[in-house]
């Protein structure tokens, strides 16, 4: 289900499946052809000898021989021109050709290199968003991880670059107010970039961001519920209580009178709330935890356990999905045990796209890759 930005070398990664920029012989080349090639022997140029070449757009398959992976899937991408010779086309082929071979094997995770974005001279930016087009189109209606792997990220959000390096020079606290007038260059923002690894010192150097107030208790009405939800539960509980009643009448008092309420007791967990705004939002559970970057298995874990624990990336991501205001976000955090805080990089980092109303987990994603955080999603 989930979509990750990765920067590594694709012949090493633990994946099912690892797609190879190739050509259209198949019989090896360099970069990622060449490193696969080397990496997973001769063997694996026997078996492409034998599939008589791929068109380009199209996809084939072969074992990972000496690979950490199950299959490599070659595909061959378009040589860019100018963009106008159906380059696009080809290249968003390339990926749909491969994720559908992809599930025709009993595979759960696939690792693409930036196709054609190397010798074949694909402008970077324009190939990574034709990849996450093609991949979020796929994932929209197939269970399955997928892996960008990035040798070297494109330029990336120059205003939150900038935000960064403005506040570690300045020490100022991050004020979602300010906005640096520095020349929006890529100097900066590389400038940045390589500040990034300090950048943990110059959030330290900021107060903590006032702990919200916790949530405050909640009352002693029951919780309320909503649409199909509410439906089932006061089903289950006429059930339960029917039960109860009929099992305590024999000692001379209903439900209502003596047992206690224990919803009332407890305040709404995690899940509970999360659950609640995804029926306040009017969104499906599939289109919350797919916009959330999570796995339909996790999510399912987390609607069965009223008192399941969410790590932060994930409670977060839930909170982007449904777009919440920072008082939201901090509040369902709360209800895991976690705050925003000054002093986290990554913290800085989502509140910086909170303020903004930016709420694509995808792209705050390859922010947090460049920064080296933990990505959100599972
Ligand atoms: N892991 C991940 N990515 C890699 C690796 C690696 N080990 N090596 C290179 N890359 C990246 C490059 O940085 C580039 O962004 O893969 C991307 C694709 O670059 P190329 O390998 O040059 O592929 P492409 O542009 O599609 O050209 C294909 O080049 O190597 C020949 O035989 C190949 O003729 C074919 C052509």
């Amino acid at each position: 289900m989930p979509l990750f930005f990765i920067n590594q070398d694709i012949t090493k990664m633990h994946v099912d499946i690892v797609v190879n920029a190739a050509k259209n012989s198949l019989l090896g080349g360099g970069g990622v052809d060449g490193a696969i090639h080397a990496a997973a022997g001769p063997k694996l140029l026997e078996e492409c000898r034998t599939l008589g070449g791929c068109e380009t757009g199209a996809a084939k398959l072969t074992g990972g021989y000496n690979m950490p992976c199950k299959y490599i899937i070659h595909t061959v991408g378009p040589v860019y021109r100018d963009g106008r010779h159906g380059e696009p086309e080809l290249l968003r082929s390339c990926y749909k050709e491969s994720l559908k071979l992809a599930l025709e094997t009993d595979c759960e995770s696939i690792a693409f290199p930036a196709i054609s974005t190397g010798v074949y001279g694909y402008p970077k930016e324009e190939a990574k968003l034709i990849a996450v087009a093609a991949v979020k189109e796929f994932l929209a209606e197939h269970d399955m991880t997928v892996y960008l792997v990035f040798f070297d990220m494109p330029a990336g959000d120059a205003e939150l670059a900038r935000y960064l390096m403005y506040h570690r020079s300045s020490g100022a606290k991050i004020e979602a107010r300010e906005s640096c007038e520095l020349e929006d260059t890529a100097e900066n923002a590389e400038a940045a970039c390589n500040l990034a690894d300090t950048a943990e010192y110059a959030v330290e150097a900021m107060p903590q961001s006032p702990v919200p107030n916790s949530p405050k208790p909640q009352v002693a009405e029951p919780r309320v519920l909503f649409g199909k939800r509410k439906e089932k539960a006061c089903a289950q509980m006429s059930e339960a209580a029917a039960e109860a009643t009929y099992q305590n009448s024999s000692a001379g008092f209903t439900l209502q009178e003596k047992a206690p309420d224990f919803r009332s007791m407890l305040d709404e967990s995690f899940s509970e709330m999360l659950l609640r705004k995804i029926d306040e939002s009017g969104m499906s559970d599939s289109d919350c935890y797919k916009r959330a970057n999570i796995d339909r298995k996790l999510f399912s874990k987390i609607r069965a356990d009223r008192l399941y624990k969410p790590s932060k990336p994930t409670a977060i991501a839930f909170a982007l999905a449904l777009r919440l205001s920072e008082g939201e976000t901090e509040e369902l955090l709360g209800k895991a045990g976690f705050a925003l805080s000054g002093s986290s990089l990554f913290d800085v980092i989502i509140r910086f796209y909170i303020e903004r109303g930016v709420y694509d987990v995808l792209k705050i994603n390859e922010e947090l890759f460049r920064y080296d955080q933990t990505l959100l999603g599972a």
